[in-house]
C-alpha cells in the first residue's frame, strides 16, 4: 500500500469531519479540517447550484492550503416548490433562524399540497481539487415526500419533515446508522471513492 496522503475537507464542523473520515475510511488518506489548519477565510458561494458551490470550495481552499481538497454543498429540493430551497437551504426564512422554523416555512409553503404532489430529494454534491484544478464533482441524492408535520427526534436540519419512501419513516425517525447508510451524503461518497483512491495515488 502507498503512502498516506492527506484531504482537507473544507469544513470548520468536527461533525462532518468525522462522518467524511468514516465515510470514507478505506482510502489511504488522513483527513484534516478547516479548523485543524486555524482557516477562516470563505470564498463567496455563488447560490447557482450544489456541484458549482461545491467546486468553487474546493479550489479555493486547495490552493489556500497547498493540499487535495474535498468540499461538498447539499440541500433540499422539493418538486412543489421549483426546488426550492435547494441552494438556500441553510438560509431559508433568513439568516440565524433555527432548523424548526426553515422546516415550518417549509411545510406552510407546501400547504395543502397532497402527498402525491409532495416528492422531494436531498441532494449532496462533492467535489475534489487539487491546487492545479478541480479533479471531479459527484453526486447522490436520497428521495423522499414532504410530511405535513414533524415525526422524530434524530438527525438535523429538514430530517424531521422527510419521509424516506424506500424506509417508511421520516429521516429524523432513522437511526443514525441507517441514515448514515443511505443518505445523499453517503451516496455521493461512495462515488467519490474510486475516483479519489485513483487521485490519492493508493
Ligand atoms: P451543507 O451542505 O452542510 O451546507 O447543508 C446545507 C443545508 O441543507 C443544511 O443547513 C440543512 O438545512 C440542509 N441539509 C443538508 N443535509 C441535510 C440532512 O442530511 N438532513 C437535513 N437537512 C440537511
Amino acid at each position: 500500500m502507498g503512502a498516506t496522503r492527506t484531504l482537507v475537507v473544507a469544513t470548520h464542523n468536527r461533525g462532518k469531519l468525522r462522518e467524511y473520515a468514516e465515510l470514507l475510511a478505506e482510502l489511504p488518506a488522513t483527513f484534516i479540517s478547516l479548523a485543524d489548519l486555524g482557516i477562516q477565510a470563505e470564498p463567496e458561494e455563488e447560490h447557482v447550484g450544489f456541484a458549482e458551490n461545491a467546486r468553487l470550495k474546493a479550489l479555493f481552499f486547495a490552493r489556500l492550503t497547498g493540499e487535495m481538497t474535498l468540499a461538498d454543498d447539499s440541500g433540499l429540493e422539493a418538486d412543489a416548490l421549483g426546488g426550492d430551497p435547494g441552494v438556500r437551504s441553510a438560509r431559508y426564512s433568513g439568516a440565524g433562524r433555527t432548523d424548526r422554523e426553515r422546516y415550518e416555512l417549509l411545510l406552510s409553503r407546501l400547504g395543502e399540497i397532497p402527498p402525491e404532489a409532495r416528492t422531494a430529494r436531498f441532494r449532496c454534491a462533492i467535489a475534489v481539487a487539487s491546487p492545479q484544478g478541480v479533479l471531479f464533482t459527484v453526486e447522490g441524492t436520497c428521495e423522499g415526500v414532504i410530511t405535513t408535520r414533524p415525526r422524530g427526534s434524530h438527525g438535523f436540519g429538514y430530517d424531521p419533515v422527510f419521509y424516506v419512501t424506500e424506509r417508511g419513516q421520516t429521516m429524523a425517525e432513522l437511526e443514525p446508522a441507517v441514515k448514515n447508510r443511505i443518505s445523499h451524503r453517503a451516496r455521493a461518497a461512495q462515488a467519490a471513492i474510486p475516483l479519489l483512491r485513483a487521485a490519492l495515488g493508493g
